[in-house]
């Protein structure tokens, strides 16, 4: 039998004949065979994680962080040949794969220093004249996960599932996207090598029937999904008493403001846009979709941005000067064809782009969007941005919020009322100010409100999320 890549149950490798091809979304060569899990392998997984939950919720944390910080470790000493592994299987170009490397090195360090300290506190109770109390608030896990990784930043993405959970003490089972199982196969191969109790976690590439069975297993209390909107809502609906956090999508908009008009920042400000508009050719969450530029600076920027795009390198992702790449599959490509060819078609104004080649789809700009076209309202996910000149910051700051989506926002200004104001009126679940919304560290809370999903990711705000508080109230002790 030609060899297929391993898949994880409870800590050891396993493989099916349930084969399928995982395919370089630039070239369509073959990369490798992945294999779905078998029914009984998938059974002991949760079996597993649902018999040691008591484990790890008691393992100390020394022994989370160790087993996490050595995870870190070696994804940084294998990082070049898992960069290579993500262009492959994503279509990512390596400069952007390093970067995912990196965070997900950072994603696992934060990890351990977050297990470390994840303590708990201590509340007053002595506020009301009687007996002297206080309360001790701990959190404990709500029991084993079932993390969904989507494709597009297959590591990282499945790093902010697997780390948090870990440093929660709960154990997980995490599918990874179809397309994209490879990075989070090799991160099983690093898991492998800790002491982490079997059953803290596995690592399998499911059907999308199996994954409904996992999705409704009660032994797994908690689903944490990154994905599409669609998808994370039947989800959620499907479960209404289990503990469902969703990162879905958004059509991130920028502000820039009149105050940024001298060259200097006008030249940033187009730079972070080209980039973040573009980057993994448009397939992240928070990439720039509108712009909303003031008419004292529109012009100017409009000029910039678009000499900004024509400079991206684009083609091949193993390339050292690409930056844009292929899109993750034809249909994906196929939308945005088609989406920009009916704005074009409803009158919106192509500034550069519009062209399509295999997976890829020329970086594009388009200025004076009609309402109507459906690229000014759903998320594109694809190297597109949209270009809108208006009379004053406040409009700006309604169209931002005319969205369905509410995930980041970025808003180019140095005024502190203005960085107030956005922060205050702006319906997202972050506020970047003086960069693009697509700014992440990964230790902040990330998530979104309205249709980008609920809850939050982050190491720290993932380790909340899939814990609960208990309380112990302690009676006549002196304060
Ligand atoms: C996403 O696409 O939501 C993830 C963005 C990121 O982690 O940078």
């Amino acid at each position: 039998m030609e060899s297929v890549v391993e898949y994880w149950i409870a800590g050891r490798a396993a493989t099916s004949t349930a084969t399928f091809e995982v395919r370089n979304p630039y070239d369509s060569s073959m990369v490798a065979t992945a294999c779905y899990a078998t029914a009984d392998d998938v059974e002991q997984a949760v079996a597993a994680a649902d018999a040691c939950r008591k484990d790890m919720a008691a393992l100390p944390a020394h022994a989370r962080a160790a087993a996490l910080d050595h995870v870190s470790r070696r994804l940084a000493e294998r990082g070049e040949e898992i960069a290579e592994l993500i262009v492959a299987e994503n279509g990512k170009p390596i400069t952007w794969a390093r970067a995912e490397v990196n965070r997900s090195v950072s994603t696992f360090r934060w990890a351990a220093e977050e297990a470390r300290r994840f303590s708990g506190e201590l509340q007053r109770l002595d506020t009301e004249p009687g007996p002297s109390r206080l309360a001790l608030l701990r959190r404990a896990p709500r029991g084993p996960v079932l993390g969904i990784a989507p494709f597009n930043f297959p590591l990282n993405l499945v790093a902010h599932k697997v780390a948090p959970a870990l440093a929660a003490g709960a154990p997980i089972v995490l599918k990874p996207a179809p397309k994209t199982p490879l990075s989070a196969l090799l991160l099983g191969e690093l898991l492998a090598e800790t002491d982490l109790p079997a059953g803290a976690w596995s690592v399998l590439p499911t059907t999308d029937e199996q994954a409904a069975d996992l999705v409704a297993d009660p032994r797994l209390p908690v689903v944490s999904f990154t994905g599409s909107g669609p998808v994370g809502w039947r989800i959620l609906d499907s479960v209404p008493r289990k503990h469902v956090t969703l990162e879905l999508g958004g059509d991130a908009a920028v502000v820039v403001c009149p105050d940024y008009a001298d060259e200097a920042d006008l030249e940033h400000a187009a730079q972070r846009i080209a980039t973040f508009a573009m980057y993994q050719a448009g397939q992240s969450c928070v990439s720039v979709q509108r712009v909303y530029a003031h008419r004292e600076v529109y012009d100017q920027l409009a000029a910039r941005v678009v000499k900004a795009v024509e400079s991206l390198g684009t083609g091949d992702p193993r390339d050292e000067s690409t930056m844009v790449g292929p899109l993750i599959e034809p249909g994906a490509a196929d939308r945005v064809e088609e989406w920009v060819h009916e704005a074009i078609a409803a009158g919106a104004e192509l500034l550069t782009g519009g062209d399509r080649d295999g997976n890829s789809c020329a970086p594009t700009v388009l200025a004076g969007v009609p309402q109507q076209a459906r690229i000014s309202h759903e998320e594109v996910f694809g190297p597109v941005v949209l270009l809108e000149e208006v009379e004053e910051t406040q409009q700006a700051f309604d169209r931002v919020n005319e969205s369905r989506y509410g995930l980041q926002a970025g808003v180019f200004t140095h005024d502190l009322q203005t960085a107030f104001h956005a922060s205050a009126t702006l319906d997202v679940g972050g506020v970047i100010v003086g960069d693009v919304p697509s700014y992440r560290a990964d230790q902040m809370p990330y998530g979104g409100v309205k249709e980008s999903g609920v809850g939050r990711e982050g190491v720290r705000s993932a380790m909340h999320d899939l814990t609960e508080e208990r309380v112990t109230v302690l009676t006549g002790i002196e304060m």
